[in-house]
């Protein structure tokens, strides 16, 4: 409970690498996320590749017309991917979504939601991506950037008004 509630999006990060271990145990408890019919049919794939991240955010940051980093130069990116005849692809890979950024956050690793998964991948740059990895029937949800957080957590507010009993 501890975590979930205090869990925030980390847009900074040190030079610190975060090990195999730990990123093996955040990219685990992404794909042990509920399915619907336990279809397990999300794809993760993950970039550590400096020039190939590079290549990434500016994908991602020409969907915004930007020459800014949307990826705030995280040294991990973990794009989730669902495919284009899943009736409740983007439901799945959000989740898968959630469980990573809870799991970094429980490991002391900071991340982030970055949005324009689907868009970024649809121009020819990213559809040869897909083409690598043989994804060219998927679609991409999030980007969740990872890396050594600097800082601690800013302390959260939450609208409890937002839960209403019949
Ligand atoms: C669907 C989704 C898309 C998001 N896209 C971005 C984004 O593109 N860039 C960014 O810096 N943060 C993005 N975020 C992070 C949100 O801004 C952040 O979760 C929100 O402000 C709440 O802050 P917290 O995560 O620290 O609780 C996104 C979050 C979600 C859930």
């Amino acid at each position: 409970m501890d975590l979930l509630v205090s869990r925030r999006s980390c847009r900074s990060f040190t030079d610190k690498e975060v090990s195999k271990e730990v990123l093996d145990k955040i990219l685990y408890a992404g794909i042990c996320a509920p399915s619907a019919k336990n279809r397990q049919n999300t794809k993760l794939l993950v970039f550590q590749d400096k020039e190939v991240i590079q290549q990434l955010s500016k994908l991602n940051a020409r969907v915004m017309n930007s020459d800014g980093d949307p990826f705030y130069g995280a040294p991990i990116v973990v794009v989730v991917f669902y495919p284009n005849d899943a009736a409740t692809g983007i439901q799945d890979a959000s989740l898968v979504m959630g469980n990573l950024m809870n799991e970094a956050y429980a490991q002391g690793v900071g991340s982030c939601w970055i949005n324009r998964a689907k868009e970024m991948f649809e121009f020819d740059e990213g559809k040869e991506i897909l083409k690598k990895y043989g994804l060219e029937q998927y679609i991409g949800v999030g980007c969740c950037i990872l890396g050594d957080p600097t800082g601690e957590p800013r302390e959260k507010t939450v609208d409890t008004s937002r839960i209403i009993y019949e």
